[in-house]
């Protein structure tokens, strides 16, 4: 019998002469069979739950709502779960039917952070002088010289929040600082911390924090921060509670640290209006920096580093920048890629002043459709 096939039981002749090898056989077939088709059920979606505490072979988990169910567990896992064990339950009798880690150990923190070694320079940043130079002092300088401080003794920051509208260069800016101390960049969303780790965003952020001090000289963006860190009037569900623990658990981080430890934390968050007065206290996120819209000649430059690579005629970069006045960098980037796709549906290889200005054009457009419809 070939597997994978349904074994035939008939070929079990329970009559006068039972071969017990032959029943064997099927019967071993027939296991093999019934585990293949459990490992189909298995590729359906599954819940992943924390695992609370085994109850007399049954299991209490927590599902990603924050529910908490005693369910059964498949046969073969039974002596093999522990409390904190991520486990995949099958979505409609939320039976264990597998667990994702080994014993004891629920995740990879690094299947839910980015960790890279960022290789911006402070040049591709246009404008934004003040705030490259503070960070430099606030960031850079603890991590190259900590010597410095501890003579002069002064406590450099721990926490830095970069604040402002979208598209202005915040994650740009603590890329570059990462950069320029070849430090460690580990990133995570906060608004995505108890969405993908349905579950335990608290013990999420003491992993970050632990991996970001193995991986030191490091520096930990937060971005979205407002999602975890803004004022709650009432936290009632129990994904608020979540997210109030998950909060918590950061400002607990945050506290643990020396401010000459070598890793750093940046936050960034476009609503610095609603967050909670509690991350904004001395020795947390205490040097707030505002990183705002460009002006016109902030303007300029940015046209001009974005621009730098392009194939081009003699492009007007005043005419531009004064054209474009309540745009962000993101936005100006957005059009000299448009520039680029005007030329290209022209059948031309070189970019000219005409496709910026339709560019212009174009995202300009696109930028009051949005704000006529939330502005
Ligand atoms: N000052 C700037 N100089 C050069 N490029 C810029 C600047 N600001 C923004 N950009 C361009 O816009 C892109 C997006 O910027 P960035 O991701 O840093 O914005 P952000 O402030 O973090 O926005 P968000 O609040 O939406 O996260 C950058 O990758 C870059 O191409
Ligand atoms: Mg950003």
């Amino acid at each position: 019998m070939k597997t994978g096939s349904k074994p035939n039981l008939g070929e079990l002749n329970f009559g006068e002469s039972i071969d017990a090898e032959s029943e064997n056989k099927v019967l071993r077939a027939t296991v093999s069979y019934l585990r293949e088709e459990i490992n189909k059920f298995k590729s359906r979606p599954l819940v992943v739950c924390d695992l609370k505490k085994m109850i007399n072979e049954r299991a209490m988990i927590r599902l990603p709502n924050g529910n908490y169910f005693l369910v059964e567990v498949a046969n073969h896992l039974k002596k093999d779960l522990l409390p904190g064990d991520m486990v995949l339950v099958e979505q409609r009798s939320f039976t264990v039917i597998d667990k994702l880690n080994e014993k004891g150990k629920s995740f990879n923190v690094e299947d839910f952070v980015i960790i890279e070694k960022p290789n911006n320079s402070w040049e591709q940043i246009g404008g934004l002088k003040d705030q490259i130079r503070e960070l430099r002092e606030v960031v850079e300088l603890p991590l190259k010289d900590p010597g410095l401080f501890k003579e002069i003794g002064i406590k450099p920051p721990k926490g830095i929040l970069l604040y402002g509208p979208s598209g202005t260069g915040k994650t740009l800016l603590a890329k570059a600082v990462a950069a320029s101390t070849n430090a460690t960049f580990i990133e995570f969303v906060a608004s995505e911390l108890n969405q993908k780790f349905i579950g335990d965003g608290a013990k999420l952020v003491g992993e970050i924090f632990q991996l970001a001090k193995e991986k030191a000289p490091s520096i930990v963006f937060i971005d979205e921060l407002d999602a975890i860190a803004s004022q709650r009037i009432d936290i009632g569900t129990s994904g608020e509670r979540e997210v109030q623990r998950t909060f918590m658990q950061l400002l607990a981080e945050i506290d643990g640290f020396n401010n000459l430890e070598n890793v750093k934390i940046i936050a960034a968050t476009n609503r610095a209006d609603i967050l909670d007065e509690a991350v904004l206290r001395p020795g947390r996120f205490d040097r707030l920096i505002e990183v705002g819209l460009p002006n016109q000649d902030e303007r300029k430059e940015i046209f001009k580093i974005h621009s730098l690579e392009m194939n081009k005629d003699k492009i007007d970069l005043n005419l531009l920048a004064e054209k474009t006045d309540g745009l962000s960098g993101a936005e100006i980037y957005a059009i000299c890629t448009e520039a680029g796709y005007f030329a290209i549906r022209d059948k031309r290889r070189k970019v000219n002043q005409g496709d910026f200005i339709l560019a212009l054009d174009k995202i300009k457009g696109v930028e009051e459709e949005d704000s006529g419809m939330f502005g």
